[in-house]
């Protein structure tokens, strides 16, 4: 079977682009990363994804201002990409964007959704809001991705256990290693299996 073309997009560190990156070939079977696209010129993302020879694009709102999606839409049609991931892209995509790809883009959020998500839920930020509430469990969760923020329909979550003494980076950690880069590289095995068998039909 031909495999998927996937682009990841990405705002900065890139440890769960990493994971998918570490996973083809192995959890990830039926897609492969053929583009990686940052709106941070900066991203350490866009370094991982030379390491691993994938082709890399810059589109930043500051270059691009109103024409930013319809920049990003050219990039992901020139490279012929069937299923958009999501991996730490700091923008909000708009509905315009998102239903052109309904079912064809990804996102990982470090929570259990819906606990502590949506707008402003972002980064530390959850994980703040998680101990502050106190909650015992958390975790991360991949959906896809509509025009409401976190709100797409679930694809995978594993929770992640709090401990005593937890701060909001040893937390952030714990739920990146033991859920966000678990799940995410299998979530997008299953909906590049999928995808990759309508294309048969
Ligand atoms: C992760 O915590 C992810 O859940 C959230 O943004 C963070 C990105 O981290 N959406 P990285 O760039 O993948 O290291």
């Amino acid at each position: 079977m031909k495999k998927i073309r996937i682009a990841v997009l990405v705002s900065g560190g890139g440890t769960n682009l990493q994971a998918i990156i570490d996973a083809q070939g192995s959890v990830i079977r039926s897609g492969e990363v053929v583009l990686v696209i940052s709106n941070n010129e900066n991203a350490y993302a866009l370094e991982r994804a030379k390491q691993a020879n994938i082709k890399t694009a810059v589109i930043t709102k500051k270059a691009y201002g109103a024409a930013f999606e319809t920049e990003i839409s050219k990039a992901l049609e020139e490279n012929k990409i069937e299923l958009i991931v999501l991996a730490g892209f700091m923008s909000i995509l708009s509905k315009d964007f998102t239903s052109r790809y309904d079912h064809r883009i990804l996102n990982i959020h470090p929570s259990l959704i819906p606990s502590f998500c949506g707008e402003g839920f972002y980064g530390l930020k959850v994980h703040e809001a998680a101990l502050s509430k106190g909650v015992k469990v958390t975790g991360a969760t991949v959906h896809y991705v509509n025009e409401i923020p976190d709100g797409g329909e679930i694809i995978a979550q594993k929770a992640v256990t709090v401990q005593d003494g937890d701060t909001p980076e040893v937390l952030q950690r714990r739920v990146m290693e033991e859920a966000e880069w678990v799940i995410f590289p299998q979530a997008v095995e299953q909906v590049a299996k999928e995808l990759g068998m309508r294309n048969e039909e």
